[in-house]
């Protein structure tokens, strides 16, 4: 049977990564984050010690990768990584290397390779307007940038973390201004994509409109 392919796009901290899980987990599709490859990618990249705007390098490195999504993290050549990927220094470095058309090229490749194979439910930045442009549904996730700093506040906070809200803010802010203005598939609705406003929303009620509208897609196949 034909695929069944989501895609949740949006700003950084609008909730897309706990909301496409929970869709995925209840449909029992594979939740697929490929924010997490261009963390990974970032990561390695520095602990080889290559120049962050080297595109050549970096292309080279994504090439030579073999990237394994996992529920909680990702691995790359077997290396399991999770936390070490979230810190605030991978996030500005992903959005980087993000910027280069070779990496996205290798990466947009392998995850469309992870979409032939089974129903997804990815989420990320350019996954409806370029990574799965014939996908069944497509969301786009956001909410105020008050509201999505204090969410990652409180996070850090719940973790026994130092944070400060202005300094979260200023991170979201800039990383997505450098996401949506950047060359290559920024970030961006897609004309066909259903704009989901999380500022109001609980996660619980963002999720259940979502499977209503999987569920409404499913039954007209
Ligand atoms: O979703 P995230 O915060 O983990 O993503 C980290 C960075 O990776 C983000 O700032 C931009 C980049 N990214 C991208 O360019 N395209 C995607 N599909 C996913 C992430």
């Amino acid at each position: 049977m034909k695929r069944f392919l989501v895609a949740i796009d949006g700003p950084a901290g609008a909730g897309k990564s706990t909301v496409a899980r929970q869709v995925a987990k209840r449909l029992g599709l594979v939740y697929i984050d490929t924010g997490a490859m261009y963390r990974a990618l970032a990561w390695k990249a520095l602990r080889d010690n290559i120049p962050l705007q080297d595109e050549e390098s970096v292309t080279r490195l994504a090439e030579s990768l073999t990237f394994t999504l996992h529920p909680k993290g990702i691995s790359i050549n077997g290396q399991y990584l999770s936390h070490e990927i979230r810190t605030p220094e991978i996030s500005a470095a992903a959005s980087t290397i993000a910027r280069m058309l070779g990496v996205r090229r290798v990466l947009v490749n392998k995850q469309r390779e992870i979409a032939e194979k089974q129903n997804v439910v990815m989420d990320g930045r350019d996954i409806g307007t370029n990574v799965l442009p014939h996908a069944d549904l497509k969301i786009f996730l956001t909410a105020s940038i008050e509201e999505r700093a204090k969410r990652r506040y409180n996070e850090m906070k719940a973790k026994g973390l130092p944070a400060d809200l202005e300094q979260l803010k200023k991170e979201i802010r800039e990383r997505d201004d450098q996401d949506r203005t950047r060359e290559h598939a920024p970030l961006k609705q897609a004309d066909d994509a259903l704009l989901l406003d999380t500022t109001h929303r609980s996660i619980a009620e963002i999720v259940e409109n979502i499977l209503q509208l999987c569920r409404n897609k499913l039954s007209n196949r």
